[in-house]
């Protein structure tokens, strides 16, 4: 089939809306009608990075409805609204059988390849074949996408929400209740309040942390982390972050640190803001040349964990119809994060924004195809 899609042609260059070609679903696939995709800051990695494959189509969080299953499917048919994961997973490899579906080692090479998961691409344009990304390639009207990818939401479900769920707001919320395992009374500290960290606060909120605290140095992040469940706030350019993080925390530190900025700096600070025995999960993304620097002075007196998190090690089949039912119940914010609803042709005002230090990016904008009525929930104030 024909579809319009919006390419990355080369390096740094803005996307391309093109007419594309998609081939129908294999076997283990689906072919997605997308109803709404968000625009990350991984996109604009992507753009910026020279080991991304292209030309290709971007887009790693959307939604939509099925309309057509390969053979061998059996978890969706047509007609399911699903949200999409950019980690689908064998279950059979060395990871999955001990529980880290996350960093599922099928995935990793077609993930960075830029195929599907048996090493083809369904994507191709006057008879040459375009890339995938992360296994999804959202932003375009359809996709062809492993069925380990789509994961079935309630009807009742808004899209561009659902949307959201698949990258940002998993990995952030994943962080803080699948990573850190933040527990109920416990102290938080998140730096980088984006589109991620915001969802590491609803995650603490939601695991029963008693402190949480926002860092940034935005200062317009920094008051819409309070609407999100942050208790406290510290702008990192105005002081020293540990020793702020201390003092609201009985000179302590915080139990948890959770890093979802992709600055070291940051990092360095989130090790410094921690307790003894405390845990430092670390979800940005650094530039491949950067060296991360702990002090090496006491490390072995201090019995810190230091972890990477992937996708928040996410299990999506367990973790998206939680938020969905999370978001319906009102206790999970996800309105307030679509920031804004663009056409494709709009894309690269969205990729713009990530630019202008003057625009808000806690949340994300979205790529809205449908023009769904917008849907906001009433939140129960008792929960955040
Ligand atoms: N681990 C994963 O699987 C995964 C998944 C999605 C995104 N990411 C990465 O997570 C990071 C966050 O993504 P996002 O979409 O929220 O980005 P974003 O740009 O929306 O947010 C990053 C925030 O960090 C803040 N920041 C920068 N330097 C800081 C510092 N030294 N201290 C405190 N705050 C600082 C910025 O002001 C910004 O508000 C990116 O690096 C992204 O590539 C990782
Ligand atoms: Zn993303
Ligand atoms: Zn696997």
């Amino acid at each position: 089939m024909k579809m319009k899609a919006a390419v990355m042609t080369g390096l740094g260059a803005p996307l391309e809306i093109q007419q594309v070609e998609l081939a129908p679903p294999k076997a283990n696939e689906v072919l997605v009608k997308i109803a709404a995709t968000g625009v990350c800051h991984s996109d604009l990695n992507a753009v910026q990075d020279p080991s991304t494959p292209f030309p290709t189509i971007l887009g790693h969080e959307g939604a939509g409805t099925v309309v057509e299953v390969g053979p061998n499917v059996r978890t969706v048919k047509p007609g399911d609204k699903v949200a999409l994961s950019w980690v689908p997973y064998c279950g059979t490899c060395e990871f999955c059988v001990t529980g880290a579906i996350h960093l599922c080692e099928s995935a990793f090479g077609p993930m960075f390849n830029g195929t599907l998961l048996d090493g083809t691409s369904r994507l191709s344009k006057d008879g040459l074949p375009l890339f995938h990304n992360s296994l999804l390639s959202t932003f375009a009207e359809y996709a062809v996408v492993p069925d380990m990818s789509c994961v079935k939401l309630p009807d009742a479900m808004p899209l561009a929400q659902a949307s959201l769920i698949g990258c940002g707001v998993a990995t952030g919320y994943g962080a803080a209740v699948n990573a850190a395992k933040v527990t109920p009374g416990s102290t938080v500290a998140v730096f980088g309040i984006g589109g991620v960290g915001v969802n590491a606060i609803q995650g603490a909120r939601i695991a029963g942390a008693s402190k949480i605290i926002a860092c940034d140095m935005k200062p317009a992040n920094l008051e819409i982390a309070k609407q999100f469940g942050a208790t406290h706030t510290v702008n990192v350019s105005e002081g020293d972050a540990p020793e702020l993080i201390r003092a609201i925390t009985n000179g302590f530190g915080v139990h948890y640190a959770i890093d979802c900025s992709g600055h070291t700096a940051a990092t360095t600070n989130a090790w410094n803001a921690t307790r003894k025995g405390g845990t430092i999960v670390v979800v940005g993304a650094f530039h491949p040349e950067m060296l991360l620097s702990l002090p090496a002075g006491g490390f072995h007196r201090v019995g810190k964990v230091i972890k990477g998190s992937f996708y928040g090690d996410t299990q999506p089949y367990r973790d998206f119809p939680k938020i969905a039912e999370l978001y319906m119940d009102g206790k999970f914010m996800l309105d307030e994060l679509v920031i804004s609803r663009v056409s494709l042709e709009e894309i690269n005002q969205a990729f713009d924004s990530f630019h202008d230090c003057n625009c808000a990016n806690v949340g994300r904008s979205v790529i809205d195809f449908q023009k769904e009525p917008v849907q906001n929930r009433e939140y129960h104030p008792e929960f955040i």
